[in-house]
């Protein structure tokens, strides 16, 4: 019997469940970090990490560097750890209610175009809390109207490797 090939091919394919892939840190979040934040926020550019920066922001501002965010445990940091919250409140599409309809000042790197920014900010907020849920902006803090972030908020955070 001559084997065809491809319709084994196409019964195998079909046969998969159909699978959402998670966004993980490696394969979405990386190379978007490196390409829209790198030129301000990597050690290629003596960005510091978030404990330095808080030591001299002026310096660092002046000298136009953020915080590292081009490995995995500095990003986090801005996430869950120290300065938790701070990622999601400078990313955000002004969307969320504690944003009042202004986006963070840092949302207007994740793309030339509305719909590039739009797509990019769709990876990070699923990256964190996972498709079809809106991030919290919550930090360690009270700020402002913005209760302190909750262990449960911290609990449904993905932040997949
Ligand atoms: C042109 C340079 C530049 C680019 C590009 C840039 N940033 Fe920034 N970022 C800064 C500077 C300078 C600061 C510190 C001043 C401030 O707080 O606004 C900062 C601050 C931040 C902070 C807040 C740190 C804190 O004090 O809590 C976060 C989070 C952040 N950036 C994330 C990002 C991400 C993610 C990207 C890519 C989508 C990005 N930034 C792109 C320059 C940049």
């Amino acid at each position: 019997m001559k084997l065809n090939l491809s319709a084994i091919l196409a019964s195998a394919v079909v046969a998969l469940p159909a699978m959402a892939a998670d966004v993980t840190y490696r394969n979405d979040v990386a190379p978007l970090l490196k390409k829209y934040c790198a030129d301000c926020h990597a050690a290629s550019v003596d960005a510091p990490s978030m404990a330095e920066f808080k030591l001299d922001e002026e310096k660092y501002k002046k000298d136009e560097v953020g915080p590292r965010t081009d490995t995995y445990e500095h990003v986090l940091q801005l996430i869950n750890g120290n300065s938790t919250g701070a990622f999601m409140r400078r990313l955000d599409d002004g969307t969320n209610p504690y944003a009042k309809g202004k986006p963070g000042n840092m949302y207007r790197y994740l793309g030339e175009t509305e719909a590039e920014r739009a797509a990019n900010f769709r990876i990070v907020n699923d990256w964190v809390v996972g498709e079809g849920n809106k991030w919290d902006m919550n930090g360690i803090k009270q700020r402002g109207d913005m209760p302190p972030i909750t262990l449960e908020q911290l609990r449904r955070m993905k932040l997949k490797y």
